[in-house]
């Protein structure tokens, strides 16, 4: 996949001034991290706390920051995720990499692919071992690890289909070939460490002084650790992360991908896709649809705007449809709220219209 040179956006990096904030939760040992470009700009989280939402919110409001994106580097084992209820009550977007087994997240990210708010963009790398669905997140300056790599430690391997081969792959063959001066952010730390360097745990980091990937393997597979204590509880809660589409669908606001395959087409419909252009590119489009991103909504359905002219002055119906039906069901909320009573979503977005066997056009 191509992609644009770090420089362009180093350059807009250090000429804004970063919102960055390391937030800590003690009972797990979780870091969770808030970036955003500028005060009162969009603002993402990385590994929110269920129990601590209501302190990133507040700092979220102090700051004066819109949260649009709240992201997993992987199903967590060890605590409960703040994506849902960030979700519920920001109205955010949420986002996981493509193998996780969450029922349901806004977005899912690949390899290769940008995580982006206004202002900043995070290459996306895919570092499984410590889980199968284990991805860092890479700025100029600095990576969020995860549990990939720790600060004087590496994430266990021996669940959650961990695969401590996969993990030295993404530990040497990733991680350490970015440069030695790039800061690391880790998912969580027990000894009150808060952030290191990859040339530092090259040298240093007791797990990364192996000879081969052979001896790499026979460390971890003899770790012989206790369960994480919540572990029965966080991995079921974190599989149940999307939010409940049957209420949307109850109220009758929801069109199933078979129903929309016939109305799709018809003059009436107006149909609008949220998704961001590069899930576009990567995943298609359905034909004949508009494209308003999600961050754009409220200012196209309130009065005046796109979306609410178009609905009021030729009686369109809009009907939104993004990745699995989060972003749209959202969006149809919104429609109602703002007077748009016919608007509808597709449930399940474009993965169940594909599942419906609906055709596909080039983003
Ligand atoms: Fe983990």
């Amino acid at each position: 996949m191509q992609r644009t040179p770090a420089i362009c956006y180093i350059r807009r990096h250090k000429g804004s001034r970063m919102i960055f904030r390391q937030l800590f939760d003690q009972v797990s040992g979780t870091y969770s991290y808030l970036l955003a470009s500028r005060p009162g700009g969009e603002a993402l989280i990385i590994d929110p706390v269920l129990e601590r939402v209501d302190r990133y919110l507040q700092l979220v409001k102090e700051l004066d920051l819109n949260l649009v994106k709240a992201v997993d580097t992987h199903l967590h084992a060890d605590h409960i995720t703040g994506l849902g209820a960030l979700r519920d009550r920001t109205h955010c977007i949420t986002v996981m990499g493509e193998q996780t087994k969450a029922d349901v997240v806004s977005m899912r990210l690949g390899d290769g692919d940008r995580l982006t708010i206004e202002g900043l963009a995070l290459d996306v790398l895919y570092t499984p071992g410590h889980t199968d669905d284990s991805y860092s997140f890479v700025m100029p300056d600095r990576v969020f690890t995860g549990d990939t790599l720790l600060i004087r430690g590496t994430g266990r391997t021996d669940f959650q289909n961990g695969d401590p081969r996969a993990a030295y792959e993404s530990i040497f063959g990733r991680l350490l070939k970015l440069p030695d001066s790039t800061l690391v952010y880790p998912a969580h730390d027990y000894k009150g460490d808060t952030v290191s360097t990859i040339g530092e745990e090259r040298a240093f980091n007791p797990r990364l002084q192996v000879r081969s990937a052979e001896e790499y393997v026979d460390l971890m597979n003899n770790l012989k650790l206790p369960n994480p204590k919540m572990m029965d509880v966080a991995v079921p809660a974190n599989m149940k992360v999307g939010l409940a589409q049957e209420e949307i669908a109850r109220r009758g606001w929801a069109v199933t991908a078979p129903e929309a395959r016939r109305i799709v087409g018809e003059p009436d419909i107006a149909l609008i896709d949220l998704r961001e252009r590069r899930e576009r590119e990567r995943h298609g489009v359905i034909p004949g649809s508009l494209h308003v991103p999600y961050p754009s909504l409220q200012e196209n359905i309130r009065s005046g705007g796109v979306l609410y002219e178009l609905a009021r002055s030729t009686s369109k119906r809009l009907l939104f449809y993004c990745a699995f039906g989060e972003r749209s069901a959202m969006a149809v909320q919104a429609a109602q709220d703002a007077g748009l009573t016919a608007a509808r979503h597709i449930e399940g977005g474009l993965d169940a219209w594909k599942q419906a066997g609906g055709p596909l056009a080039q983003g």
